[in-house]
């Protein structure tokens, strides 16, 4: 009943939405977001039986943290998506209040989604429990939802976000959890079946080994190998912001390590920031059949001044990052867009100047690679401002809810930009990816435009990129 209740609820949000969309020029083109409500975090993103399969945390109904589904899309070439029935809703004693965050695995041809039901048990936030569950895809695509996880002892209700992955033959998970002295704490279980689970260790957080305190909760937890090392991603909440860094409301970032599966510890290096935009949280990654290791971001930040952004006004409220491919070297991880992106380049100018004498760029939808020597700014629509020069990078945009400047800061000397625009989201790699920038924006003009000054001569190649619509021949 329940669930029939809010796909009726559901249907008449999307079909609501439709007739504010024209005018909405902050909706991207190209990157994914949703069609009414709310949208958080990549859940379960998976390339299975040939097809990239994303999942997201969505409120269809308003554009706030309540009523958490599973929305899902699919591609077969990160870069052409399409909607796919919603996978899970709240409807059940052990996920009423929220399908929260969690992956998916390919259990011997059998898509399986391991997800967090949320359970309020009072008025107050901590007042609360969680189920760790799995939902098996029926030959009829359906997800059958089974609690396999209970509340567990020595730990908060606070417990959440299961990324699951096989590993000579056994199934282990990493899951976000809050310890009984409010730390957080990555946990690591392991399974011979996907439904029985034991709880191995914890292998970082708050407090843990060389880590002093660091937050109460570590949200979205995913740990996987790459070039040799074992790189565990989470989001701490809860760290003092420093000058330069710590400067979202919540931290991304991740520790490279080695990872013993035996006794299930984690030596591991110091944390460091995955991104150093302004929104940028709950990542997850998969690995694609190629070997590569794919990671989509969602661009927001729970907390932060989420409700001063403007596309309220149309229905909706966040969006997903590019899909991305990530490498480790000399001990930091690079993201850099998947080369499939390049698809979407259409028109193209190449030129050399001094920055103060190149033309200006219109940049809806668009990207640029800047080669440099010497310093320079970059100003789109007088609403963003990227400063490069001795000290790094410098991002600059104003408050959407006071009159306060948010800058962050990359500290590194910048040889190369790649950046990508649509409609109000900017992604900045640096050097190649070992730096990342990624903020929204939301500039005034109906055409955004890009120019530079500055004393540095300047290699600039600029693309406008073709929207990528969600559509399904019939
Ligand atoms: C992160 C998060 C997760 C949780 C989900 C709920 O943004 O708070 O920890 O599972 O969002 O939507």
């Amino acid at each position: 009943m329940k669930e029939i209740q809010l796909l009726k609820k559901t249907l008449h949000a999307v079909m609501n939405n439709y007739s504010v969309q024209e005018n909405d020029k902050y909706r991207p083109v190209w990157h994914l977001s949703p069609v009414a409500g709310l949208l958080n975090d990549p859940n379960g993103f998976i390339q299975f039986n040939g097809q990239y399969h994303l999942f997201y945390q969505w409120n269809p109904l308003a554009c706030d943290h309540s009523n958490k589904f599973w929305g899902h899309w699919s591609s077969a070439d990160l870069v052409h998506w399409q909607h796919e029935p919603v996978a899970l809703l709240p409807t059940e004693k052990f996920d009423i209040d929220g399908c929260f965050s969690g992956s998916a695995v390919n259990d011997d041809g059998q898509l399986v989604l391991v997800y967090t039901g949320n359970v309020m048990l009072g008025e107050t936030e901590a007042d609360r429990t969680a189920w760790q569950c799995i939902a098996r895809q029926g030959e009829d695509g359906e997800f059958k939802k089974q609690p396999v996880i209970g509340q567990l002892e020595g730990y908060t209700g606070h417990i959440r976000d299961p990324k699951v992955w096989k590993e000579n033959g056994l199934w282990y998970m990493v899951l976000a959890a809050q310890d009984l002295k409010k730390q957080g704490k990555v946990l690591l279980l392991e399974s011979p079946d996907l439904e029985n689970w034991t709880l191995k260790s914890e292998i970082a957080g708050s407090e843990l080994k060389d880590t002093g305190p660091f937050g109460y909760m570590w949200e979205c937890p995913d740990l996987f190998r790459l070039d040799g090392q074992d790189v565990l991603i989470s989001c701490p909440q809860g760290v003092t912001a420093e000058e330069r860094r710590y400067l979202n409301m919540y931290q991304c970032g991740y520790v490279l390590g080695q990872l013993d599966y035996s006794t299930g510890d984690y030596p591991h290096r110091p944390f460091l920031e995955l991104d150093h935009g302004h929104e940028f949280y709950a990542p997850q990654t998969t690995l694609a059949a190629d070997g590569r290791r794919l990671l989509i971001g969602w661009m927001g930040v729970p907390d932060q001044d989420e409700f001063s952004q403007p596309t309220l006004a149309y229905g909706w409220i966040h969006m997903m990052s590019c899909p991305r491919e990530l490498r480790i070297k000399e001990g930091v991880l690079y993201q850099l867009p998947v080369k499939e992106l390049e698809d979407l380049r259409s028109e193209h100018q190449h030129l050399i100047g001094s920055a103060e004498t190149l033309p200006t760029f219109e940049v809806s939808s668009a990207e640029l690679i800047i080669s440099n020597t010497g310093d320079f700014e970059i100003n789109i629509s007088n609403t963003l401002r990227l400063t490069c020069d001795s000290t790094g990078i410098t991002l600059t945009r104003k408050s959407l809810s006071s009159d306060v400047n948010e800058v962050r800061y990359w500290d590194q000397t910048v040889e190369k930009l790649q950046i990508l625009i649509d409609h109000s989201s900017v992604e900045i790699f640096v050097n190649d990816g070992l730096g990342t920038l990624t903020s929204r924006y939301f500039p005034q003009d109906e055409k955004p435009v890009l120019s530079f000054s500055g004393p540095a001569t300047l290699e600039v190649d600029y693309w406008v990129l073709k929207a990528a619509p969600l559509v399904k021949a019939c």
